[in-house]
């Protein structure tokens, strides 16, 4: 039997399990702040590893980046952020609590009151000083997103590869947004990590380009486990683009409260380029010698957030199942994504034999994939604790393993057991986890 996910029910496994933590927990916690635990800086790592290995090492016309999130203030004016990157704000008279417009109807959300304040602009962008002087010379801004630092390095990167159009660069890293109203666990906080790609193109060839991400992007979320039924993607109407974009298509997951962006894939023209040319005086068309050409290329960016994809594969993964009367909890995680691969088991604790020759697999075993031991309950509760963090095997020491050298390996989503020489463990692995 398969439920779907809730929210709640997210919640609780990623903190019962040690996936996410409330930041600053021992002090009430920082709203909209969270902590990734043992398991969930795997995921996450595994997530930026897919996305790294996808879009730059499979690929011949991608290279990486890793700018600072500290940069010069006027790449936020040239940007448009200084002055445009707003939300709309409002204040219930009522009860004091503060809302963005667009996510108020016409009653306070907290207390069903009507009386709000004019809506007023309210800049994102999250603002410190550089340097021990806390003027208005010295005020720099967290990068609300990692496209810029692409951008200002667009010469600096085609330069030094000599890369032919089309190509692109790609950056993961943190941004920080001074979102009025965050929600939804880690779908909606202040501070979160992007995957971001800036592909330069001929003009002539960005919509080919466009469409080309847009099925590539979709289709690396199905490959790495999302269910086709819950992905679409939606172009933008007119009225929804940003100013500067030609087009836009967000790939959308339906998450547990409704359908909601994952990644935005948008032609953004010349105008990145052309903005930062005026306002740094630098010369940033790209040169065709062999053509004799110069001119501003087209960028495609798709830009997607690791936190919201966590939480798009974690939603989509976790199941309830009844199994021989009892409630299973499983997360159908991808090979590619399982915090940990293989689980190493011993039957008995307290048989020095049998633990000795459990070490010795995990040992060997985890030169190449991440395991566990675990000794800490009966083997029923291990194997629905390996199932809760979608450990993709276990395997099992026995008493017959110390005389026939088989251990007993166990498939999480079938629950389906077989037995394999010790000796061949390393290979069956690799078949299983390295064939495709
Ligand atoms: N450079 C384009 C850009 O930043 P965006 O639609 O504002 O576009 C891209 O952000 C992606 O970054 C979103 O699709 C989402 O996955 C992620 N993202 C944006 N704001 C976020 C937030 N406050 N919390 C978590 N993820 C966020």
């Amino acid at each position: 039997m398969d439920q779907s996910a809730d929210m709640d029910k997210i919640v609780s496994l990623c903190k019962r399990r040690g996936f996410i933590f409330q930041s600053s927990e021992i002090y009430g916690g920082l709203a909209s702040a969270w902590d990734y635990g043992p398991l969930g800086v795997e995921l996450k790592r595994n997530i930026k590893n897919a996305w790294w290995k996808s879009v730059v090492h499979e690929r011949d016309d991608m290279v990486g980046l890793d700018a600072s999130i500290l940069m010069h203030p006027q790449v936020w004016q040239a940007s448009g952020h200084t002055d445009n990157f707003t939300d709309t704000l409002v204040d219930c008279k009522h009860c004091k609590k503060r809302f963005r417009q667009d996510h108020v109807g016409d009653k306070c959300p907290s207390c069903g009151k009507s009386d709000f304040t004019p809506g007023r602009p309210f800049n994102l962008m999250l603002k410190t000083y550089l340097g021990a002087v806390e003027d208005a010379s010295h005020v720099v801004y967290l990068r609300p997103e990692t496209a810029q630092g692409i951008f200002v390095n667009f010469k600096n990167v085609a330069d030094t590869t000599r890369k032919k159009l089309p190509f692109g660069i790609a950056q993961i890293g943190k941004s920080f947004r001074n979102e009025i109203t965050p929600s939804n666990f880690i779908f909606r906080t202040r501070e979160f990590e992007q995957m971001e790609i800036e592909y330069f193109t001929r003009p002539q060839a960005a919509a080919q380009a466009h469409q080309q991400w847009i099925d590539e992007r979709f289709h690396w979320y199905l490959k790495l486990g999302i269910r086709e039924e819950n992905l679409r993607v939606r172009p933008h109407g007119q009225e929804e683009l940003a100013h500067y974009a030609a087009a836009c298509s967000d790939v959308e997951y339906l998450f547990p409260f409704g359908w909601s962006e994952l990644e935005g894939i948008a032609n953004r023209t010349d105008f990145d380029l052309k903005q930062h040319a005026q306002f740094s005086g630098k010369e940033l068309k790209f040169k065709d010698q062999a053509a004799g050409e110069e001119f501003y290329p087209y960028i495609i960016e798709p830009s997607g957030g690791v936190d919201r994809a966590a939480l798009a594969f974690l939603a989509d993964a976790y199941r309830e199942e009844e199994v021989r009367g009892e409630k299973r909890v499983v997360l159908r995680l991808s090979k590619h994504l399982a915090p940990n691969k293989i689980a190493v088991l011993p039957l008995l604790k307290k048989n020095s034999d049998i633990v000795a020759l459990a070490h010795s697999i995990k040992q060997d075993l985890q030169q190449r994939y991440p395991c566990v031991y675990d000794d800490t309950a009966s083997i029923g509760k291990l194997y629905r604790r390996q199932d809760e963090i979608g450990t993709f095997y276990c395997v099992t020491v026995d008493v017959q393993s110390l005389e026939d050298r088989q251990v007993t390996v166990r498939f999480r989503d079938t629950m389906q057991q077989e037995r394999i020489a010790v000796s061949g463990l390393r290979d069956y692995f690799i078949e299983k986890f390295e064939r495709d």
